[in-house]
């Protein structure tokens, strides 16, 4: 599964989510260290805070699945078209809890090209139970 097919699997996804309140929908792909793939999108809740983001769906199916270490994830998100998602501080925990020095998040750029970050970068200092 290469960086494109990942980013495309995040767009297909993102056709499900359920995002009636903000209209911001997001799709997320992981591969993980089994190279399985696992896909979430967001789901909102008439009750906002119950509402969750893609890439918590992605991981809790990730989890179900046996897997342990994210190798890579790409998130994809906008309201009309896909822009660029960066994700939530919540999410970035969430990725952290199963990422690595590997770990690579991979983000769509406005440019239509993708950037791929370390979660060091996106969460420096990060909070973790050794
Ligand atoms: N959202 C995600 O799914 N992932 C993120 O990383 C950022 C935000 C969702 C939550 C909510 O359903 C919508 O985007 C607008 O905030």
């Amino acid at each position: 599964m290469n960086d494109e097919e990942l980013i495309n699997q995040a767009v297909e996804v993102r056709e499900r989510a359920y995002s009636r309140y903000s209209g911001y929908s997001v799709g997320a792909a992981l591969v993980d260290d089994q190279g399985d793939v696992h896909t979430g999108c967001n789901v909102e809740n008439a009750s906002f805070p119950q509402g969750s983001c893609a890439e918590t769906g992605a991981i809790a199916a990730m989890v179900a699945a046996g897997g342990t270490r994210i190798v890579a994830i790409a998130v994809a998100g906008g309201s009309d078209r896909i822009t660029t998602c960066t994700p939530c501080g919540g999410c970035r925990q969430r990725i952290s809890e199963f990422a690595d020095g590997e770990t690579r998040v991979i983000l769509i750029a406005e440019d239509d090209e993708w950037h791929s970050y370390g979660i060091d970068e996106l969460l420096p200092h990060s909070f973790k139970l050794v």
